[in-house]
């Protein structure tokens, strides 16, 4: 099995619910978070921890997505007329020209699993990156990069793990390990939302992972689990018979852009980090401060 990691998939067919009523017609995956949408972020930590062909499983609403990273010569035209070459290649650069974007329907939205699944013809027989946009992870080493290196030392799966409070196990993949060191430990069980008193740990999956090509063999056979969903843990349960699983508690700060708090922290942080806006928005942060 190749141990280089050149494939990356982006399901985003999910409806986001939590974040209705703006998502009846518009994706949460274009969100802006100050001025790039989430999947653009996504798509820039994949792209830099080598993924060369990104697959993003969509739905008939979503083309937005699609439009986002297709190329707008009209618009590249006019910015380059009125010699505005900074947003030229803001535009141009979104996906480098030798990366391949495919995009895959998800005709009903039986799960993430379901989802990862149906990538399948375009993943072929090769390790790959899931990538959950709405997970934004603020780090020195990008999460992903930090998962290749781990998945380019041992050939395994590699799930991204934090701890959470002991009263929200029961929104996430929960695992059970064994130590390795390092922040890279073997998954000795999973279990998709167990309540607080059920949960072998409180070391939860987040939205990375890298995965061999067994998990779709594995995800073709598993039944709907919890919310009547084909869960990918589940099929990670399985893999765990066959192969070996790492978990790594990565390096970082994530947000849960998938709801409304989360969302507003990360655009609160990346507003006080941008190189532009640091130093206005924190004096007005400081002021709103004062007034209240
Ligand atoms: P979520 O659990 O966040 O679901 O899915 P959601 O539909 O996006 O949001 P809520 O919970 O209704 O607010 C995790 C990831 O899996 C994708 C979602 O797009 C999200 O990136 N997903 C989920 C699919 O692609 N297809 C599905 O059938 C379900």
């Amino acid at each position: 099995m190749s141990l280089k990691i050149r494939v990356a998939v982006f399901p985003v067919a999910g409806r986001g619910t939590r974040f209705l009523p703006a998502t009846k017609a518009f994706p949460k995956e274009m969100f802006p978070i100050v001025d790039k949408p989430l999947i653009q972020y996504a798509v820039e930590e994949a792209v830099a921890a080598g993924a060369e062909k990104l697959i993003f499983v969509t739905c008939a609403s979503k083309s937005v997505i699609e439009d986002h990273f297709d190329s707008d010569s009209e618009l590249e035209r006019e910015l380059r007329e009125s010699g505005k070459i900074e947003l030229l290649a803001s535009v141009k650069e979104i996906v480098p020209s030798t990366v391949a974007c495919i995009y895959i329907q998800q005709e009903i939205p039986l799960g993430l699993g379901h989802a990862v699944l149906c990538a399948r013809p375009a993943v072929g027989d090769e390790p790959f990156f899931v990538h959950l946009v709405d997970d934004l992870i603020y780090s020195q080493t990008p999460c992903l990069e930090q998962m290749r290196r781990c998945y380019e030392y041992h050939g395994s799966s590699v799930l991204a793990v934090e701890a959470v409070l002991a009263d929200q196990t029961a929104d996430y993949g929960i695992i059970a390990t064994e130590e390795e060191g390092l922040g890279l430990s073997r998954v000795i069980s999973i279990v998709e939302k167990p309540n607080p008193e059920d949960a072998p740990s409180n070391l939860a999956v987040v939205g990375r992972y890298v995965l061999t090509p067994t998990i779709f063999d594995k995800l073709s056979a598993t039944d709907r689990g919890v919310n009547n969903e084909i869960q990918l843990t589940d099929a990670i349960a399985n893999l765990i018979v066959d192969e070996p699983v790492y978990a790594l508690l990565f390096e970082g700060l994530r947000y849960d852009c998938g709801n409304k708090l989360g969302y507003l922290k990360a655009s609160i942080e990346y507003g006080l980090r941008h190189p532009d806006l640091s130093e206005a928005f924190t004096a007005y942060l400081a002021g709103l401060n004062k007034e209240s």
